[in-house]
């Protein structure tokens, strides 16, 4: 079995980055900007957004976090993202989901400007996305397939069964590997909540993906032997014997899944990681575009 260690291969991508940045430094040019935004006082989500700011300032980004309270109306949050949309010093940005119930997301979504959106989710950059042209490939998939390529994980011919039909992970993970590049050509099934039969699909996969976000969902009796596995899945358990008071459980059985993988990835320590160093990729090509 072999770790596709996600948090060494994202320090690897953020040293790569941070070497570009320097030399962007050296040669007089602006360096990438990036403001991420975030609505009210979720845990989980601030923990994320402070996450990316930080990974900013260790590489040499500039960085500006947009903190608004959990009561702003929807119309306020638009008028700010139009400011970022048209002020110049900002490369990308992201507005961190989910939002507040009454504010519409799809709306906010659709509020970023294409050229902007580094977390690639506009329909705009979906649909170039979605035809293999060149985009923001958003950070999740981005990631995944950055991972399978660093450890030469063969996808092409393979049959990768998808769990999870999210337009931020499944869904654009279904249409990458089915694509014509490096790291693609596969066989794809999407599977999801109204599959029948999962079981005896997983046990065909030579790749599984799993972001269902139910902890611990696959289980060894669902994948073949010399399976390779990627977990996208992070949940909060409550664990009072944690520092934090909770741990962090993905949509693998590890422990009994590891023992039948070829490839298998950790959580924490897997997809999670990789995410931030993706979003830092998307913010460097959004400023060397606009350079
Ligand atoms: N919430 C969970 N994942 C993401 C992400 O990749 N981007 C944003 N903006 N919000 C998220």
């Amino acid at each position: 079995m072999i770790l596709l260690d996600g948090k060494q291969t994202s320090s690897d991508i953020k040293d790569e980055i941070a070497i570009e940045v320097a030399n962007m430094k050296a040669q007089g040019q602006k360096v990438p900007h990036l403001a991420a935004v975030i609505v009210g006082n979720d845990g989980a989500s601030l923990t994320y957004v402070n996450a990316k700011v930080k990974a900013c300032e260790r590489i040499g980004f500039e960085s500006t976090l947009v903190r608004l309270s959990e009561g702003i109306t929807e119309e306020e949050l638009l008028t700010k993202i139009d400011e970022l949309n048209t002020n110049d010093e900002i490369d990308g940005f992201i507005v961190q989901l989910p939002l507040p119930k009454h504010i519409d997301e799809q709306k906010v979504i659709m509020a970023v400007h294409p050229d902007k959106d580094v977390d690639g989710f506009h329909p705009t950059n979906v649909g170039k996305m979605a035809l293999n042209l060149p985009t923001f490939i958003s950070a999740t998939p981005f990631g995944i397939l950055e991972l399978l390529d660093r450890y030469n994980v063969e996808t092409s011919g393979k049959h990768v069964v998808v769990i999870g039909r999210s337009h931020i992970v499944g869904s654009p993970m279904s249409i990458l590997l089915s694509q014509k590049r490096k790291v693609g050509n596969a066989t794809v099934t999407l599977t999801h909540s109204r599959t029948q039969n999962l079981k005896e699909i997983t046990l065909q996969a030579d790749i599984v993906i799993a972001a269902l976000g139910i902890p611990e969902f696959l289980t060894a009796d669902m994948v073949k032997e010399g399976v390779t596995v990627i977990d996208v899945g992070i949940t909060r358990i409550e664990d009072a014997s944690k520092k934090r008071g909770f741990r962090l459980v993905g949509d693998v059985a590890f422990e009994e899944v590891s023992k039948k993988s070829e490839f298998i990835t950790p959580v924490p320590g897997g997809v999670g990681p990789m995410t931030i160093a993706m979003l830092l990729k998307n913010t460097l090509l959004a400023r060397q575009r606009r350079a």
